[in-house]
């Protein structure tokens, strides 16, 4: 159509921990013009770490860009339609490189990588009364493995490039949007090299109620703070585009994968919440310009921050660590399917688990425990279960961690949730879908559109000042077509369901003091 090549465009890179993709919206109907995706390679080189290529994340994000350019211009599109790039990333991950050859010093450390159990544990065991808190009131966050500053402690307490890079000035810090943002405007020569507030929040380096780097924090982690990115908001030009088809184009957004998704969902007012179910899971909740602060586990932090001179907004976070991930090992480690979206028919196909839990504790569980030593467990076998049980148990699986993060929420806020906004990968599977609402008790309702988090992204790049070309109010977009699921079984049924998911959860809890019984 004719209103494609003339309208502007805003390209979106999403960064997830999977996949990266890079997605071209235009600016005027908000409507995907353009796509492409590619699978990242995770490592698992030792029990519990998960490492990934900082130069395979770098060289993905441009093969999509060239990719999607290539679909634009084939499809009679001229790409210098395209004003201004987005960055959307999976949070916490952490990368150090050397800022005079442009080489990472290490792979990256995902945020799902256990290595730092031990460390927090003996943090957590020198504080006052053993309180994991202890740090929450500065940043949001109990002390854990998930955030960024004890796997940078843990690179140059144990990397001896990150450790002489460090010393001689040559060292720098960044999560994937900071080394992507880097690299892609011009690296060794001249990247700016930045975050933003988002980011920035998961660190546990940030103090959120002074927007910066808080010198305190950085002396009890003894991280040297030069190393650390300059703290931007989520939409301003950050830098311009260094080669390749979109040189030129401004990156004017800038927010984690999660931020993204709750801007793309719309979810500009108090209270609004949305759950996004990629390789882990994450619930938030816009809060306003306050930080509400949890009594019931969950993460205080930024949502975003739409330009220089606007207000911070914070949400609340019940963050699930494995969702996508848990069908990921079904299909890696276990090979009972081929692909992910098989899960949908083999589940199907026993419409139950029949007594099966399964607990995919892999990374400890998260909100709202944060207990680093939990372990995955299956339970409630029989000779019975067979491998359709199994995926029925896993899907099932991330609707239980959703119910628990939910309740936390309705605690925390007073107000129970009606409705659960979704987007993300999964959410493409109508089982799931259905056996969210029955575990919630509430109505499930998925955008037709469910690239909500490159959305964020685009919708912070455009409306960034001095691009200004996303003319369409974020409210307009509400009108986008949704499915609704609705509970289909009674409240005593999810409830004994939910009860018995509970136990098992014990057990996942308690299994290193089961294990010295
Ligand atoms: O905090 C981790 C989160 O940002 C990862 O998101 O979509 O890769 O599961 P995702």
């Amino acid at each position: 159509p004719s209103s494609i090549t003339a309208d502007p465009l805003v390209g979106a890179i999403d960064q997830g921990t999977s996949s990266t993709r890079f997605l071209v919206f235009n600016a005027r109907t908000a409507e995907v013009v353009s796509q492409h995706q590619v699978e990242i390679r995770q490592r698992f080189p030792k029990e519990g770490w998960v490492e990934e290529d900082p130069k395979e994340i770098l060289q993905s994000v441009y093969d999509c860009m060239e990719r999607t350019c290539e679909k634009l211009t084939q499809l009679g599109t001229d790409i210098s339609n395209i004003k201004a790039i987005g960055v959307s990333n999976q949070r916490e991950t952490t990368v150090v490189w050397d800022k005079e050859t442009g080489e990472p010093l290490y792979n990256a450390i995902v945020w799902l990588d256990l290595r730092t159990q031990s460390t927090v544990e003996k943090l957590i065991e020198k504080t006052p009364d053993k309180n994991k808190n202890y740090l929450k009131d500065k940043t949001g966050l109990p002390i854990s493995t998930y955030f960024s500053a004890v796997k940078l402690r843990w690179l140059i307490d144990n990397v001896e490039e990150v450790a002489d890079a460090v010393h001689t000035g040559c060292a720098v810090f960044g999560t994937v949007d900071t080394w992507l943002i880097w690299c892609l405007t011009g690296g060794k020569n001249g990247g700016v090299h930045c975050t933003d507030v988002t980011n920035a929040s998961r660190t546990m380096l940030f103090n959120i109620h002074t927007m910066e780097w808080d010198l305190e924090l950085c002396k009890y982690f003894d991280i040297p703070h030069q190393i650390l990115p300059e703290v931007r908001s989520s939409s301003e030009i950050y830098g311009y585009m260094k080669g390749g088809s979109l040189a030129g184009v401004p990156i004017s957004g800038c927010l984690g994968d999660q931020s993204a998704a709750l801007v793309g969902q719309m979810c500009f007012k108090d209270g609004q919440t949305k759950n996004t179910y990629g390789t882990g899971c994450f619930m938030i909740q816009n809060t306003g310009v306050k930080p509400v602060m949890s009594d019931h586990g969950l993460l205080t932090t930024i949502a975003y921050k739409l330009g220089k001179d606007k207000p911070a907004y914070y949400a609340l976070e019940g963050s699930v660590a494995i969702a996508g991930a848990a069908v990921r090992w079904l299909k890696d480690n276990l090979g009972i399917i081929k692909s992910s979206s098989d899960i949908e028919k083999l589940a199907t196909a026993a419409g139950t688990s029949y007594g099966c839990y399964f607990v995919p504790a892999f990374s400890g569980l998260y909100a709202p425990y944060w207990e680093p030593s939990a372990r995955g467990i299956i339970c409630g076998l029989t000779q019975f279960t067979n491998k359709s049980h199994l995926a029925f148990a896993a899907l099932e699986a991330v609707c239980f961690q959703t119910r628990e993060v939910l309740d936390a929420m309705n605690q925390d806020s007073g107000v129970p949730l009606t409705k659960l906004q979704v987007d993300g990968g999964m959410t493409a599977n109508k089982l799931l879908m259905q056996l969210q609402a029955d575990i919630l008790c509430i109505p499930v309702v998925r955008p037709t559109m469910s690239e909500t988090t490159a959305l964020g992204a685009a919708v912070a790049a455009g409306l960034a000042e001095g691009v200004c070309v996303w003319t369409l109010h974020p409210h307009g977009l509400t009108s986008v077509t949704a499915e609704k699921y609705q509970p289909q079984i009674n409240k005593e049924e999810s409830e004994f369901r939910y009860t018995r998911w509970k136990k098992a959860v014990k057990k996942a809890m308690n299994w290193e003091t089961h294990e010295q019984v």
